[in-house]
């Protein structure tokens, strides 16, 4: 968060964070898969306070067609945030910060879709938060990379997303608005994993400082968080295709 502020706000009481987690504990996650009747492929999460949804189209032809690639699918991402997801009214439309999330969340996402398979397509990602309290872009990317795959997209494994933060002189998983706001830190991370392995990572940024090996116990933090994630995406997309599999089995 650009808007870091400098406070004396105590975000460590106790040995506790404020809303009670260990240090390395997930705000709870909820994931719903195809929530959307019109896109081919869509996903609600909900991790904390944040709530997002992710809406996926393709592959299909691309508009305008001069921004076709002629050797694999064009993949464009679209970060949007509700004007009432926030506490002061966001302007709706894009600005500096949405835009920049939006590429590099693009960019995270290119890292498992196989786009060489469809040459002169278009894939499009639209993730819009409708409630914010910190780590909406990993919130986001978590969405879309479930979506994509109930959009039947082929990846090569799923992109799990979390931040990381100094707050009190402490690294914490997953940070919610305040230690966002008023800590030392925060690096949001997104690893790219296949078969519960993590390859590598796709998203990695920064803003504080941390030493050499607090940025060490951070990613080993955000890695194991992260193959959580992974575990319950996994779920999420198993539970709606049971149902469907039942569904048919029914109609026999
Ligand atoms: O959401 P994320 O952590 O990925 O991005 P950020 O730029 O670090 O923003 C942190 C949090 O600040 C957001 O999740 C929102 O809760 C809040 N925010 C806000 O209140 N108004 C904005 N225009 C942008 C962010």
């Amino acid at each position: 968060d650009l808007n870091r502020l400098s406070g004396d706000i105590q975000l460590i009481v106790d040995g506790k964070r404020l809303d009670g987690r260990g240090f390395d504990e997930l705000r709870p996650i909820n994931i719903k898969v195809g929530v959307l009747k019109r896109a081919d492929g869509s996903c609600y999460l909900e991790m904390g306070k944040n709530k997002v949804v992710a809406a996926v189209y393709g592959p299909r032809e691309v508009h305008p067609r001069h921004l076709a690639d002629p050797v694999k699918a064009v993949v464009r991402y679209r970060y949007s945030m509700a004007p009432f997801s926030v506490e002061e009214r966001k302007r709706p439309g894009p600005d500096r910060r949405s835009i920049e999330i939006s590429k590099v969340s693009r960019e995270a996402i290119e890292a498992v879709v196989m786009k060489e398979l469809f040459p002169r397509s278009g894939i499009d990602v639209f993730v819009e938060v409708l409630q914010a309290d910190a780590g909406t872009r990993t919130a986001c990317l978590n969405a879309a990379s479930v979506a994509l795959v109930d959009a039947g997209v082929p990846m090569r494994g799923l992109i799990s997303s979390v931040a990381v933060a100094k707050v009190d002189d402490i690294l914490v998983l997953d940070p919610m608005k305040e230690e966002d706001n008023y800590g030392q830190a925060d690096i949001p991370f997104a690893f790219f994993i296949r078969n519960d392995k993590i390859e590598s990572i796709a998203l990695l940024q920064m803003d504080g400082r941390v030493s050499r090996d607090e940025f060490k116990q951070a990613l080993e933090m955000a890695k194991k968080g992260a193959m959580e994630i992974y575990q319950m995406q996994k779920e999420a997309i198993k539970a709606k295709y049971m149902i469907e599999s039942e569904e048919v089995n029914s109609d026999e």
